[in-house]
């Protein structure tokens, strides 16, 4: 049996939290580019997620993800660092008269739930942008119940072309992308091995082949 032990919150990357504010209204306007490939990771997500499951989306961004999910599960919720991005899925939630979907404003590096709070943890997008990825995997496995679901799909920035690699660096240079961490889909499937989590599927739903995406789903294995 785990017992209570909150997480520290991490101290926060203002820069970051800044970077997603600024730029929020213009991604929530953004269409999804691979609609296909968007589908495929809401199909396999749900078929993993119970109609009764407590979930909790980290980084969820503009909050499209959980409201597409919240129909088929218990309750979700949607933490981002962006207070703008929580006030337009707050906005979203409103429009869609979704009852079962909660958003708020934190880190999705501290973690201030007790210990076995949720049957399945998200995370669209968003391990890219988090440094210490063991940390954030431990929390995740802390507030899992046991046998609970890892869900992500992450861009994996080592396995793109050299190009674009040496782009981004240039983009951070000029304020046009947030702090970067650079890993591929089997390193990042190693760490989460290196977790506690056993991985159930590893795949990619893009329908191009310069999506460098990989989807995993990991189930917190017992300690
Ligand atoms: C690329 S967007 C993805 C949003 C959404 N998950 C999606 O797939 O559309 C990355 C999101 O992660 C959030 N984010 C970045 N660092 C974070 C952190 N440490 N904790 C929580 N959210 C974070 C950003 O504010 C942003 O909303």
């Amino acid at each position: 049996m785990e017992r209570s032990r909150p997480t520290p919150a991490l101290p926060e990357d203002d820069g970051d939290a800044a970077f997603w504010n600024r730029t929020a209204r213009a991604y929530a306007r953004h269409a999804i580019k691979d609609l296909a490939g968007y589908e495929r990771t809401l199909s396999s997500t749900r078929e993993r997620v119970g109609a009764a499951d407590r979930v909790l989306e980290l980084g969820c961004g503009t909050g499209q993800t959980a409201l597409r999910l919240a129909p088929s599960i218990g309750h979700i919720t949607g933490t981002d660092i962006s207070s703008e991005m929580i006030a337009i899925a707050n906005e979203r939630k409103a429009a869609a008269a979704c009852p079962n979907a909660t958003f708020m404003a934190m880190d999705g590096r501290s973690a201030p739930w007790p210990d076995q709070s949720f049957d399945v943890v998200l995370a669209f997008n968003l391990l890219h942008l988090i440094q210490d990825r063991p940390t954030l995997f431990q929390s995740v496995g802390r507030i899992l119940k046991p046998g609970g679901l890892f869900i992500t799909k992450t861009p994996c920035l080592s396995d793109m072309n050299a190009v674009i690699r040496l782009a981004i660096p240039l983009m951070r240079l000029f304020g046009k992308a947030p702090s970067l961490s650079f890993f591929t889909a089997n390193e990042l499937a190693g760490a989460l091995a290196a977790s506690g989590f056993s991985i159930l599927e590893q795949a990619r739903h893009a329908s191009g082949r310069g999506d460098f995406r990989v989807f995993i789903a990991a189930r917190k294995t017992d300690p």
